[in-house]
């Protein structure tokens, strides 16, 4: 772990006006504020071709060199628009580049966006994911409803859902290193001999 926490933040959505990439901005925000250095991994600007495990690093465009900026993150905030209720294609295929070595232990926010109601399925969806990682979702997600109401003017409307979001954004510097606390804390026992 980094002396000050490394956040990365994944936006799964390629849209221009894009809720996913204003929401993990603001959950940033709110982690470089909490004292993280914050990196906004915006996929337009990523080569990412369609995970093939047979291809050669050579053909797998940025996905190795995505997959080595997330391995050197303390936490990482993953935002999804909902896609045909789940996540959309471009994270998944990100996440698919990251092999446990690069996300194992590592403290993750989740967030995601619909266009209709409650996307808790995305979200259990998205948990699953990183869970199979080998990484440490916070309890605390957020979502995003009714997209088309929830954004104006490049910035989150509803002040509340905003509030959630930037908690997102402190709390995964919060808990980073979490992952690591019950070895800190067995070495501690033994120091004292409790
Ligand atoms: C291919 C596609 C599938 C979608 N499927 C759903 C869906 O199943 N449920 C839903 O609530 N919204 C759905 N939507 C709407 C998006 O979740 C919504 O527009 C969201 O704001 C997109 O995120 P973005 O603003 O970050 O691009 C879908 C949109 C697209 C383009």
């Amino acid at each position: 772990m980094h002396d000050t926490p490394h956040v990365i933040g994944v936006s799964g959505s390629l849209r221009d006006d894009s809720g996913t990439r204003i929401a993990v901005q603001r959950a940033l925000d709110a982690a470089a504020g909490a004292g993280a250095t914050v990196e906004h991994i915006d996929l337009r600007e990523w080569d990412l071709p369609l995970f093939d495990p047979d291809a050669s690093a050579a053909d797998s465009g940025d996905g190795p060199e995505l997959a080595a900026r997330v391995c050197e993150a303390d936490a990482l905030i993953l935002g999804t628009p909902v896609y045909h209720g789940t996540i959309a294609s471009p994270l998944k295929t990100a996440l698919d580049y990251c092999g446990i070595d690069d996300v194992e232990g590592t403290t993750i926010g989740i967030l995601a966006v619909a266009g209709g109601g409650f996307p808790t399925p995305t979200l259990q969806h998205l948990r699953a994911s990183v869970l199979e990682l080998k990484g440490w979702p916070l309890p605390q997600d957020v979502a995003i409803p009714d997209s088309w109401a929830a954004f104006d003017d490049g910035s989150i409307a509803d002040e509340d859902i905003g509030e959630r979001v930037e908690e997102l954004g402190s709390n995964v510097v919060a808990y980073t290193g979490v992952a690591n606390r019950r070895e800190e804390t067995d070495q501690s026992e033994l120091a004292t001999g409790d």
